[in-house]
């Protein structure tokens, strides 16, 4: 988690741009931030605030401060409480840093240099890093000697970059774990968690890799891996992708990013797609695995559940695991079984930690992920990209359908390409999309009717649709804050049917597949309860069950590969509706971070 920037210029004062970057990081946390500067007499200047960006902005504009060079930092809190004593920079008289992750021996180390004098203001872990290197100067290194002295001491996942007083020209940068990025631009440089951070002013960037210390001047790197060897990493042209970073008309990112999604789950299914013999083609999947073990987190996760039942239609045995459970359980690889990790951010610590365990039992990988270059891409045997584009709203929404795009599209090329009707079914799913998300009438309704004062939710599913279910109790809970719990219909009636009263708002999932009937049942076991029951079917479920629904949601007729997807837009439009009508933070809903990065 947390948003790092550090800019280095010529000359000018990077101050605002600084700010501006950091609000593109906001989705990495937000709960406080903080910038420092180099001013005209190479002095570390400093500004911190609690809250949002914003309010650094209001800071600075109120106590402006000016620098070509300077780093900045976007927090979210994993040690100490987010106020403006544990924001990032922290700063002694000479060295000024930030720092995205967490440094596990930080209180080892803290002792010891408490004992040799250092005094600390913070309760973070962060701080550490630079009494650390406030003591390698004091014994007389350089700040190149300094950082390749102290690095080496810290035990966890880190990127930092540093500025050091009287030494204006140089940003300094480590990285193990997190993500840490080069933009080279003409005559100036930039570091950063995310190229997004940059994307206005560098197109040319370097992934940093772990282990690598990098000395950034205005214009160039230099670079020496964990043995202390001098290395060049490859130059990458980033794409174009500012334009995803603006609102437009709409009112939240969110409420974008829900709408793009016929487009977006298009031109995933189009990047897959053989025109010639419209079938679909993964030229970079591997062939078809016997096994395989799904890895991801949260809405990902979900989305790998879904991918479960594809796969097993398509005749592959396959295991879906939460990343931060499986990664601690014995693993034994065997040549047969295919590890599929999923996550749109391709940063998440979980999941990248399950793909180390992995590799290191000798097994192979692919990686279903939305940020080209992120360290799931490079690290995975084999990528697929989804086309979402930048998410900027920190619950998923256009990240989990393009997901599950390429996952219905991933269990038709191991069966082949998939015949006609089923390749037919998949281009169908983006018109079905714009569908849905033309009707908000009922979410708006529900939002200010049921959903307006309550406390709890059920949303219920079977098979596939419980998976969707999950999704769609996460959306609410994270927007709205509602406590709202996902069950397999036919588990009700072993305990949590106790909590149905007439208060109790029931989303049932129920297209008409194969299990139809028995999600009907359950539905009326609910009614026959009193439940407020929200039922999602279609035009052939809709008289069977019409008459238990305090409000009946009529979607368009699904297949086992079209209804995810179709059925997830509808429980996006609810919590998005339900926040809004309780006035929460949509974008950027309270303790969360968009990409979790630490464990
Ligand atoms: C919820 C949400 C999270 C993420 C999870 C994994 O709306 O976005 O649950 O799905 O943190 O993130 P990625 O997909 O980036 O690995």
């Amino acid at each position: 988690m947390c948003g790092i920037i550090g800019i280095i210029r010529q000359s000018g004062n990077v101050t605002s741009d600084m700010v501006a970057a950091l609000q593109r990081l906001e989705y990495r946390g937000y709960d406080s931030a903080g910038l420092s500067v180099l001013n005209a007499d190479g002095q570390i200047e400093r500004r911190r605030t609690s809250g949002k960006v914003s309010a650094l902005l209001d800071l600075t504009t109120k106590h402006p401060l000016s620098g070509p060079v300077g780093i900045a930092h976007t927090r979210w809190a994993t040690h100490g409480k987010p106020v403006e004593q544990n924001a990032h920079p922290h700063t002694s008289a000479s060295v000024s840093v930030v720092h995205n992750g967490i440094i596990e021996n930080y209180m080892a180390l803290k002792q010891t240099l408490i004992a040799a004098g250092h005094r600390f203001d913070s309760e973070t872990d962060s701080e550490v890093i630079v009494h650390l290197l406030e003591e390698a100067l004091r014994q007389g290194h350089t700040p190149s000697q300094a950082m390749a002295w102290a690095v080496p001491q810290f035990h966890g996942a880190f990127a930092i970059v540093a500025v050091f007083a009287g030494d204006p020209h140089h940003l300094y940068a480590a990285v193990k774990g997190s993500p840490l990025v080069v933009g080279l631009g003409e005559g100036e440089g930039y570091l950063a968690s995310d190229a997004l951070a940059f994307a206005p002013y560098a197109t040319r960037a370097i992934y940093l890799q772990d282990g690598d210390l990098a000395i950034l001047s205005a214009g160039h790197v230099s670079i020496t891996d964990d043995t202390g060897t001098p290395v060049t990493r490859p130059i990458v042209i980033l794409p174009p992708s500012v334009a995803a970073l603006d609102r437009g008309p709409y009112r939240h990112f969110m409420a974008k990013e829900m709408d793009e999604q016929p487009i977006v789950t298009a031109s995933t299914l189009r990047s897959f797609w053989d025109p010639v013999h419209e079938t679909v083609i993964m030229e970079d999947a591997p062939p078809r695995p016997r096994r395989v073990d799904i890895m991801a987190c949260g809405t990902s996760y979900f989305a790998g559940m879904v991918g479960q039942t594809w796969l097993e239609r398509a005749g592959i045995p396959t295991q879906v695991h939460i990343a931060s459970e499986f990664r601690y359980r014995p693993y034994f690889a065997d040549s047969d079984t295919l590890s599929l990790f999923i996550s749109q951010s391709g940063e998440t610590a979980d999941t990248l930690a399950a793909l180390k365990y992995v590799h290191g039992q000798g097994g192979r990988s692919l990686a279903i992920v939305n940020v080209a270059g992120s360290s799931l891409h490079r690290l995975a045997h084999h990528t697929l990209l989804t086309k979402a584009g930048p998410e900027i709203g920190v619950a998923s929404t256009k990240a989990f359908t393009t997901q599950l795009m390429t996952l219905a599209a991933l269990s038709l090329f191991w069966q082949g390409g998939g015949h006609a009707e089923e390749t037919g079914e998949l281009v169908s799913i983006p018109g079905h999309l714009r569908h849905v998300l033309n009707v908000t009438a009922p979410y708006h309704d529900l939002a200010h009717g049921i959903f307006r004062h309550a406390q709890s939710a059920l949303f219920i599913g079977r098979g596939p649709s419980y998976a969707v279910a999950l999704e769609g109790a996460l959306k609410l809970k994270e927007l709205s804050y509602i406590h709202a719990e996902a069950l397999a219909a036919g588990e009700l009636k072993h305990g949590s049917i106790a909590l149905v009263d007439e208060h109790l708002p029931v989303v049932a999932l129920a297209p008409t597949d194969a299990l139809f009937e028995k999600t009907a049942s359950n539905i009326e076991e609910i009614a026959a309860r009193q439940g407020q029951l929200i039922i999602l079917t279609d035009r052939q479920g809709a008289p069977r069950l019409q008459r238990f629904a305090h409000t009946l949601i009529t979607l368009p007729e699904t297949t086992p590969l079209s209804m995810p997807l179709i059925y997830t837009l509808p429980l996006q439009l609810l919590a998005y509706h339900v926040a809004l009508a309780r006035g929460t933070d949509i974008d950027q809903p309270r303790n969360l971070a968009k990409s979790v990065t630490v464990e």
